[in-house]
């Protein structure tokens, strides 16, 4: 899959935020209709936050929505350093400009999947929520395990809103159709759900139900785990990775991925969404 066109870089407001977890925020912003026609599940943008731009670059986001009508980009953002911090702070009518549609979202399984296992660690929530509407939409059921450190964490209302039950305060009326997902909730805690890793949760759903294809995003370990019970399993397994990114847009090199073959491919451009079995897992 390939954006229809080109980022182009267009201003943004913030039109919506609150707060979804501890230090981690559910907010919308809103830009031009037609750019957020081109984000498909699975690409991500960058997004530039008012204030000092000399130390805090663009900063790559997912989302876990989008609403081309209103123009609407909504995401789940974990403050963990300055720019974060500066755009979760955000009042409802401040903004910047932010740089999108960027990189390659997920694919479509192959014809005849039924049924799909997504897999998600912290903020790699909401690409996973993106594309389990997505497999939805083509009538793939969906098992979802969502994890977390500690319940604080959990981005709840997304697992609410999977799962059909009420979405809570986070949640607007397109997810109201919900009830399209089996959620399972982990914490490496134990303070909610299953106690311990999602990838735990994963190999025993894998050994219970047959899959026919496996998604993950959340840390690198994680993702590695989920990608050797996948391929155990012969799951055809699709990751988006993480990577410190500069331009997002293939012109600074600081993204590189290693593949399994020997090459470096750009996150940014090559990815976020890869084949697990393409890359090079250590
Ligand atoms: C494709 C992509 C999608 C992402 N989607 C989300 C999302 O949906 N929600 C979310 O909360 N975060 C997401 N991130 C991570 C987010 O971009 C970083 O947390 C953010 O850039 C940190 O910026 P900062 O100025 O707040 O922190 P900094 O002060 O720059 O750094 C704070 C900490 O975050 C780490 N960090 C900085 N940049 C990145 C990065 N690009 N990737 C991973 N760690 C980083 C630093 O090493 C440091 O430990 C995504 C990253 C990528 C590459
Ligand atoms: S972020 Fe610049 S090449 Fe990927």
């Amino acid at each position: 899959m390939s954006a229809a066109a080109g980022p182009k870089l267009a201003p943004y407001t913030l039109v919506w935020k609150h707060e979804a977890a501890e230090d981690i925020w559910d907010i919308c912003l809103e830009t031009e209709g037609e750019l957020v026609q081109g984000l498909k599940p699975g690409m991500f943008v960058n997004v530039a936050v008012p204030g000092d731009p000399s130390h805090i670059l663009r900063i790559p986001l997912s989302f876990y929505r989008t609403d081309p009508v209103r123009g609407w980009i909504c995401m789940i953002v974990a403050a963990v350093g300055e720019g974060t911090r500066r755009l979760c702070s955000l009042e409802p009518g401040e903004g910047s400009t932010l740089l999108a549609p960027l990189g390659h979202g997920w694919r479509m399984p192959q014809e005849g999947a039924k049924r799909a296992l997504l897999v998600a660690g912290g903020v790699g929530a909401p690409p996973v929520f993106a594309a389990a509407r997505m497999l939805q939409a083509r009538g793939i059921d969906c098992d979802v395990v969502m994890g977390a450190k500690s319940e604080r964490f959990l981005w709840k209302e997304g697992a609410q809103a999977l799962s059909g039950n009420d979405g809570g305060a986070g949640y607007e009326s397109a997810l109201s159709r919900g009830g399209f997902c089996e959620v399972f909730l982990a914490t490496d805690d134990g303070s909610y759900g299953y106690h311990g890793f999602t990838t735990g949760l994963a190999e025993e759903l894998v050994g219970k139900h047959s899959y026919d294809v496996v998604m993950t995003c959340g840390p690198q370990p994680m993702m590695a785990g989920v990608a050797k019970v996948a391929a155990a399993a012969h799951i055809p397994c699709q990751v988006s990775m993480e990577r410190m990114m500069t331009c997002g847009f293939g012109a600074c090199n600081t993204c590189s991925v290693q593949m399994a073959d020997g090459t470096v491919r750009a996150c940014c451009q090559d990815g976020p969404v890869f084949d697990a079995e393409e890359v090079l897992w250590k």
